[in-house]
């Protein structure tokens, strides 16, 4: 089973973000967190950080062309303004599992609005590092490989 967890604008900059939203681990500590998961749970995982939205939907594409089993994916501001992203994620056959380090219901309204759910399985948010966790999980589980 092969899984690819997607990074978008701005979560490269984790560690320096506002602690008080997004705590005070780096995005290299998160991928290594759900690599060490990955494992655990006997999946691939691959991880792909871009703050070029043509970039993040080009890499949904090759998604679709490699046949990837599940796609987790922060596309951080993105998830509230991207039509294009969520249109690329509409193209893949896998289940996408949203996630956010932040409660994105319990911020400003222009955070309550997400482009990414109606195309989502799921949306894990609100747990910090962790929805990262819960969202691998989400996604090894609802894989069509999954074996239930
Ligand atoms: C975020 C929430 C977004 O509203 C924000 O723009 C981000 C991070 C989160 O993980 O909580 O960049 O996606």
């Amino acid at each position: 089973m092969h899984i690819l967890a997607l990074h978008g604008i701005n979560l490269n900059m984790l560690g320096q973000r506002d602690p008080a939203h997004y705590g005070t681990v780096t995005l290299a500590d998160i991928d290594a967190a759900m690599q060490r998961l990955a494992d655990e749970l006997g999946v691939r995982l691959t991880c792909f950080q871009t703050n070029h939205e043509g970039q993040m939907c080009e890499r949904i594409h090759q998604a679709h062309r490699e046949g990837v089993d599940a796609v987790l994916i922060n596309a951080g501001a993105w998830s509230h303004t991207s039509v294009a992203i969520s249109d690329a994620l509409a193209i893949l056959r896998c289940p996408v599992v949203e996630v956010h380090l932040s409660n994105i219901h319990a911020r400003e309204p222009f955070r309550h609005h997400s482009h990414i759910a109606h195309v989502a399985r799921g949306q894990i948010c609100g747990f910090g590092a962790d929805s990262y966790l819960l969202a691998l999980r989400a996604a090894a589980a609802f894989s069509p490989c999954a074996r239930h």
